[in-house]
């Protein structure tokens, strides 16, 4: 008799051979999506034998994760800013560091009765979605030029009942926002274009290039972004721009041209690395 206890060391052993780091862990969540339970049941599961459905599932989503195809896109899911997130090929997923401009945003959202946000380049919807649940006087304006990701960031809103406060556009980076909001948020694509190669093949085959390829010297959306921005940003309002840190200084330049004098401050990420750009328009 095969047992789950048995089949998870042996999942392990695999994926530990292939390389792939946090195999136990890994092991762990094909498991659960191919058992469809969470944790605490699979490891109350572990003298069971699976049926043959579940063992075949299983075995895909192992085939599936030696060819580095990411886990997210395995389970269907990721959590970010405490919240379940649809995910799916064609989307990004959510990243931890991306919080901190959620953080930022609600911060400065605290300090109004109302809140018109717009979320450019939303992707699954992470950061729009996170500030509508956190923040009920926010109104978001979410937009992509991906239809696909418009898609999945639509069902993420349903999901989390935000769908009356999170409108979803498409168009190319500002340019489908109707008027002047209070807050523009975005994670764009920040990679080199020369780097892209050295990327790990979790994100290089699997997903979409158009959501990290930030051109030559990976600031050609920022920048734009940052000389549109002062048409779509109420006086008083803010930037909340996510980047690579090696970035920092040159996006700051870019800002100070867009707002002249205006105030610009630097967000660390958990790994003390400066990775947020908060631009204050007075
Ligand atoms: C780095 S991903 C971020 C996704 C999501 N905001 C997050 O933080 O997980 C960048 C997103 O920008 C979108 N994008 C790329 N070029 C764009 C453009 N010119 N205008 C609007 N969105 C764009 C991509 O389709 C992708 O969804």
């Amino acid at each position: 008799m095969t047992t789950v206890s048995m089949l998870l060391r042996d999942t392990t052993e695999r994926l530990a051979r292939a390389g792939i780091g946090d195999a136990r862990l890994e092991a762990d969540l094909l498991w659960m999506t191919a058992l469809d339970t969470d944790r605490t049941h699979l490891y109350a599961k572990l003298q069971d034998t699976p049926d043959q459905n579940a063992m075949n599932a299983a075995a895909d989503l192992l085939e599936r994760r030696l060819r580095h195809e990411p886990v997210a896109y395995l389970m269907g899911r990721r959590e970010f800013f405490a919240l379940q997130f649809y995910v799916a090929p064609g989307v990004l997923i959510p990243r931890p560091e991306t919080e901190l401009v959620v953080e930022e945003a609600l911060r400065l959202l605290h300090k109004r009765l109302t809140g018109s946000v717009a979320d450019i380049g939303t992707g699954s919807g992470a950061i729009a979605v996170s500030v509508a649940v956190n923040c009920v006087q926010a109104t978001v304006y979410a937009s992509d030029i991906s239809a696909r990701a418009l898609e999945i960031a639509a069902l993420n809103a349903r999901e989390h009942g935000v769908s009356d406060r999170v409108r979803f556009i498409t168009g190319d980076l500002l340019s489908p926002i109707p008027g002047p909001v209070d807050l523009i948020l975005a994670n764009l694509p920040y990679v080199m274009s020369s780097e892209v190669p050295t990327l790990e093949p979790e994100l290089r085959l699997y997903e979409p290039l158009e959501a990290f390829d930030g051109g030559a010297d990976g600031l050609v959306l920022i920048g734009k972004l940052l000389a549109d921005a002062p048409r779509y940003l109420n006086k008083g309002g803010a930037v909340v721009l996510e980047m690579d840190p090696r970035q920092i200084d040159l996006a700051k330049s870019l800002a100070l041209e867009a707002f002249p004098g205006t105030t610009v401050r630097i967000l660390l990420d958990l790994a003390g690395r400066p990775r947020v750009l908060v631009v204050e328009h007075h």
